[in-house]
């Protein structure tokens, strides 16, 4: 149940939260696991006297950081980053992925791109055989946002258009739309994210294959470790 998944979420941040020293340049993911994180990392740096600096892949991570006196920067005010710790929906054995859930994707993807190591947070129902299963999230422009969609369904990918609760659709950070694609099963990932990037329209896709570096998965025998 949800408190259970909670648990497991919360022991890999704070799992992960290890991995951040003093001075580092550390890339903070987005979503309710990263929220675990984030939360222990302000734990550190208001009882142990932590000093890193952050870069954020979506608004609402740097208002909770910067709410604990984390110090966040812009991506192009730093030359590198030391390691972005980041949740994700969906992972299989061969660390492909679906990230994007939380329409965060288009900053995640180039927070992660300028980043020396990638480690995912999740709990252990996001490990799968195969992924697909998760919707997979595109970020679209809104201009000509339907003929994108009708070119969707035309391949058969199933594709909705994510709304809000106010009944419009979702914007992203960059005022983005995001399509959610049903695909159930996702056997050739690398084909498909070459013709989703390679359709006018799109800015950016949930498919992260073969990026990351470290997932740590919540487990009720405690964290464990995938290394790729
Ligand atoms: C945000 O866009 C996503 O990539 C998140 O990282 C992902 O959805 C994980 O979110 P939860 O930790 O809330 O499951």
């Amino acid at each position: 149940d949800k408190t259970q998944q909670d648990a497991l979420k919360k022991a890999a941040g704070i799992e992960a939260a290890k991995l951040i020293e003093n001075g580092m340049i550390a890339g903070l993911g987005t979503g309710s696991t990263v929220r675990f994180l984030v939360d222990e990392l302000g734990r550190r740096v208001q009882e142990e006297g932590l000093t890193f600096t952050g870069v954020t892949t979506s608004r609402r991570t740097q208002e909770q950081a910067e709410g604990y006196g984390i110090k966040i920067v812009d991506i192009d005010d730093v030359d590198h980053i030391d390691v972005t710790i980041d949740g994700a929906d969906e992972v299989d054995q061969n660390f492909n992925s679906i990230k994007g859930g939380g329409a965060a994707l288009l900053w995640e993807k180039i927070v992660a791109t300028n980043s020396n190591k990638i480690v995912w947070i999740v709990d252990e129902s996001k490990v799968v055989d195969t992924i697909g299963k998760f919707p997979l999230p595109v970020e679209v422009i809104p201009f000509g946002a339907g003929h994108v969609i009708k070119r969707f369904e035309d391949r058969g990918y199933q594709p909705t258009l994510r709304m809000a609760e106010d009944g419009k659709p979702v914007r992203t950070d960059e005022n983005n739309y995001v399509v959610d694609l049903h695909l159930e099963l996702i056997d050739h990932p690398q084909d498909l994210a070459e013709d989703l990037i390679n359709t006018v329209g799109v800015v950016e896709h949930g498919l992260f294959l073969n990026m990351v570096d470290t997932v740590i998965v919540g487990d009720p025998h405690g964290p464990r470790v995938m290394t790729n």
